[in-house]
C-alpha cells in the first residue's frame, strides 16, 4: 500500500514541487553578483560555477523543511541559496590542482581551468563570505537568521566541510569504516544536515523538528556520498558531468575501494530506508521520494 501511495505521489506532485523550488532558487541565484565593478571578472567566475547547473539538492531540502514546518518557503529562498553558495565554493576548491585536480564539473571545465587558480581560490572565498552575507541581509527575523548562520558555520568549518576535506586529503589515512564514515559525515553529511535544519530554523520551528531534520540529513548525506563514490567508478563522464576514476587516481579511501559495489549498494539501500522512515515521521512524501530517487541517481 505504501509503495502504491508513493508511486501515486510520484506521478502527481514530486515533479511539480521540485520544479517550483528549483525555479525560485535559479531566479535568486541569477540575480547575484552581476554589478559592473572593477572586480567583474571575479563575479564572472563566481557566476560561472554557481549557474553551471547543479542538482540544487541542498537548497531544495531547506525549502521543503521550511514548508513542512509551517513556514512560508519563499521567505527561505535566500537561506537556501546561501547553502548553494557554500556548496559551490566547496566544489571549486575541491577541484583545484592541490586537492582533487579535476578538469570537469557540472559538465563544464572546472573554475580554475577557465579563470586560473588565483581567481578560482578567490571566487570560492567570496562565495563563502557572500553566503553568510545573504543570510544576514535576508528579511526573516534576526533570531532565525542567527540560527541559520550558526547551522551553516557549523557545517562549513572545522567540524564540517573543511575538517572532512582535510581528512580526505591525508596521504596515509586509516582505511577503516569508522574513519570513512566520520570523514564523509563531515565533508558531505554536515552540509546536507544543515540544509534540513536551516529549513526548520527559517520556519521558526523548534528542537524536536531540528532533531529529526539532522537525522534525516545525516542518513541522506551518508547515502549520497556512498552513491557519489559508486558513480566515480561505475558512471561515465558524459552522464556524470565530472571525471570518473578521480578517487582511484588520487588514492582516495572510500567505501567503494574498501568494500566494492555490492556492499555499497546495500549500505545505500539501508541508509535510504532510514531516511524514508524519518520522512514518514516528518510527514513528507516529498522527502521520502527525494531520498529514494537520490539512492539510484545516475548523476
Ligand atoms: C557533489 O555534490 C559533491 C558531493 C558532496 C558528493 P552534488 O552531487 O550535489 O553536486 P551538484 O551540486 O549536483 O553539482
Ligand atoms: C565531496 O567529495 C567534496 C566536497 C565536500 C566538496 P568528492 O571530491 O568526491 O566530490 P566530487 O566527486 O568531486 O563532486
Ligand atoms: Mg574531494
Ligand atoms: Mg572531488
Ligand atoms: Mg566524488
Amino acid at each position: 500500500a505504501r509503495r502504491q501511495k508513493r508511486s501515486m505521489y510520484e506521478m502527481s506532485e514530486f515533479h511539480d514541487q521540485i520544479a517550483r523550488y528549483r525555479a525560485a532558487i535559479e531566479a535568486f541565484l541569477q540575480a547575484q553578483f552581476c554589478q559592473e565593478l572593477p572586480q567583474k571578472r571575479l563575479f564572472d567566475a563566481m557566476r560561472y560555477s554557481l549557474l553551471a547547473g547543479g542538482k540544487r539538492i541542498r537548497p531544495v531540502l531547506t525549502l521543503e523543511f521550511c514548508r513542512i514546518c509551517g513556514g512560508d518557503w519563499q521567505s527561505a529562498v535566500p537561506f537556501a541559496c546561501a547553502l548553494e553558495m557554500v556548496h559551490t565554493y566547496s566544489l571549486i576548491h575541491d577541484d583545484l590542482p592541490c586537492m582533487d585536480d579535476d578538469d570537469l564539473r557540472r559538465g563544464k571545465l572546472t573554475n580554475h581551468k577557465v579563470y586560473g587558480e588565483c581567481t578560482a581560490v578567490l571566487a570560492g572565498d567570496a562565495l563563502q563570505a557572500e553566503a553568510f552575507g545573504t543570510i544576514l541581509r535576508s528579511e526573516l527575523p534576526a533570531e532565525r537568521r542567527a540560527r541559520c548562520a550558526e547551522h551553516l558555520a557549523n557545517a562549513a568549518g572545522v567540524d564540517g566541510i573543511c575538517g572532512g576535506q582535510f581528512m580526505d586529503m591525508l596521504e596515509d589515512p586509516p582505511a577503516d569504516e569508522a574513519w570513512i564514515a566520520d570523514l564523509q559525515g563531515r565533508k558531505t553529511g554536515s552540509l546536507l544536515s544543515a540544509a534540513c535544519a536551516m529549513g526548520v530554523a527559517a520556519a521558526g520551528a523548534g528542537e524536536e523538528k531540528t532533531e529529526l531534520a539532522l537525522r534525516y540529513g545525516a542518513a541522506l548525506g551518508a547515502a549520497f556520498q556512498i552513491r557519489d563514490d559508486m558513480l566515480d567508478v561505475l558512471s561515465t563522464e558524459a552522464e556524470l558531468g565530472k571525471p570518473i576514476g578521480s578517487d582511484a587516481e588520487e588514492g582516495k579511501v572510500t567505501f567503494m575501494s574498501l568494500y566494492g559495489e555490492e556492499k555499497c549498494a546495500s549500505m545505500v539501500a539501508r541508509l535510504t530506508g532510514l531516511a524514508v522512515e524519518l520522512a514518514g515521521e516528518l510527514g513528507s512524501d516529498f522527502l521520502a521520494e527525494l531520498a529514494s530517487r537520490l539512492s539510484d541517481r545516475r548523476s
